[in-house]
């Protein structure tokens, strides 16, 4: 027998119900907020990760499928949306439109990393990402935009943590006196940190190692070294939340696995996950689009874990399945007439299903009874022969003689009133 891949989830229709919830609630609030639809590809050029999302981080450096093409070029499934999101903003010149550009997306994406409970290879977001804004407007819109989808599927324990990273200009300083503090702790820090402390140091407060965490707990923060821009636009941003009514705590250590952040970054995490709490996560990427060789464009968005917000998703925020109807047709005679009933059936828009192994009607509704029917159409030859069906109703257990010609519109409109 062929096994799935590790860390590779099939999705059976039970979870898949829960998903729906989540897809659902997603595009109808992208929507609502200005949102439109975009599908990038699944792969690209390996470097256009490697130069967005950043050399010395995880996902770089060791989480990425990549693979050569059969011309020898080296392409990556992606690990996340927002860089090949950039990537074709930038190829079909989105920007030289007047209006705002504003997406949202929903796909897989794949990470090499060790899987456990809400951590997978394949694992899938739903992500939006705004172009063309530097206002601060625009980060509270994007960041109550993801706490408000959380908040409408009734996901339990959220926490919104916040920070802001300063601008491209505010990092060198920054970085210089928290080499100073960490050339203290070497000691203390892991083999990756400290030869992260000679190419990005900022990653060194991002390292879940607990002696490193322990050893950077008082570690200078960012937001006290912040140029008065960036001080200026995390207070428009905090205090556009509060007008809101969004709650937040401010997390100087957050600083996200991607590189391309600048100024506000965000997450939220639900107590009721696991080590894996992050159900989604974001931030802006001011100099993204221009690294990767498109005009100077500011920009923010975030993505969530589909499958982490299912985890948590409470049961009862998943419809049931509907009402259904059971056809039991059995007997020469009446099985051509009990494929012609449901067919109508299902031409009305009523959900209906039968079970053609089965022969006998004990048989049938016993099926009909295992999946949930309200009602059974039952024919037999006998029915056939006279014109007519028995309607059953499955709860009160009470049958009665139907004439076959308006069966289905009949039992279509008494569906409305169970
Ligand atoms: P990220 O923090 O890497 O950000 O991922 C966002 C969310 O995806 C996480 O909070 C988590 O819920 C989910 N996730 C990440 N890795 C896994 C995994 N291995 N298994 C299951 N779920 C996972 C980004 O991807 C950015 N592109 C977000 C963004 C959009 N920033 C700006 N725009």
């Amino acid at each position: 027998m062929i096994h799935g891949i590790k860390g590779v989830k099939d999705l059976l229709p039970e979870e898949a119900a829960r998903w729906q919830v989540i897809e659902e609630t997603a595009r109808r609030l992208s929507f609502l907020y200005g949102y439109r639809e975009i599908r990038v590809p699944i792969f690209e050029s390996t470097e256009l990760f490697a130069r967005s999302i950043g050399a010395s981080t995880d996902i770089v450096e060791k989480e990425m499928y990549t693979f050569q093409d059969r011309d020898g070029s080296s392409l990556t499934l992606r690990p996340e949306a927002t860089a090949g999101v950039a990537r074709a903003y930038i190829e079909h010149n989105l920007g030289a439109s007047a209006t705002a550009q504003k997406f949202f997306y929903l796909g897989p994406m794949f990470r090499h990393e060790r899987p456990q409970a809400g951590r997978l290879r394949q694992f899938h977001q739903y992500g939006v990402e705004s172009f063309g804004s530097a206002s601060p407007l625009a980060d509270v819109e994007v960041v109550s935009l993801l706490w408000r989808v959380l908040s409408e599927l009734h996901l339990p324990g959220l926490t919104l943590e916040i920070n802001s990273l300063g601008d491209v200009a505010d990092r060198p300083a920054y970085k210089g006196v928290l080499l100073d503090f960490l050339k203290r702790q070497e000691e203390q820090l892991c083999q990756n940190c400290r030869r992260r402390m000679g190419t990005n140091p900022l990653r060194v407060l991002d390292c879940k190692v607990p002696t490193c965490k322990a050893a950077t707990e008082e570690a200078p923060k960012l937001t006290d070294h912040l140029s008065l821009n960036s001080r200026q636009h995390f207070e428009e941003v905090l205090g556009g939340l509060k007008e809101l009514g969004i709650p937040y705590l401010l997390n100087p250590r957050l600083v996200r696995g991607l590189d391309y952040y600048t100024l506000t970054t965000f997450e939220v995490t639900s107590q009721h996950l696991g080590a894996q709490n992050a159900v989604g996560a974001g931030g802006r990427y001011d100099g993204l689009v221009e690294a990767l060789g498109g005009p100077k464009t500011p920009a923010i968005g975030f993505a969530v874990g589909i499958e982490r917000a299912s985890l948590v998703l409470p049961d009862s925020a998943v419809p049931s399945l509907g009402k259904m109807v059971f056809v039991a047709a059995f007997g020469q005679k009446g099985v051509p007439v009990g494929t012609r009933i449901l067919h109508e059936l299902r031409t009305l828009g009523v959900r209906s299903d039968s079970d053609y192994r089965a022969t006998t009607l004990k048989a049938h509704l016993r099926q009909a009874d295992r999946l949930g029917a309200v009602f059974v159409l039952i024919i037999g030859d006998d029915e056939a022969e006279k014109g007519q069906v028995i309607l059953r109703n499955m709860t009160s257990k009470e049958q009665q003689d139907l004439p076959l010609s308006t069966a289905a519109q009949s039992v279509a409109s008494r569906l409305s009133s169970v």
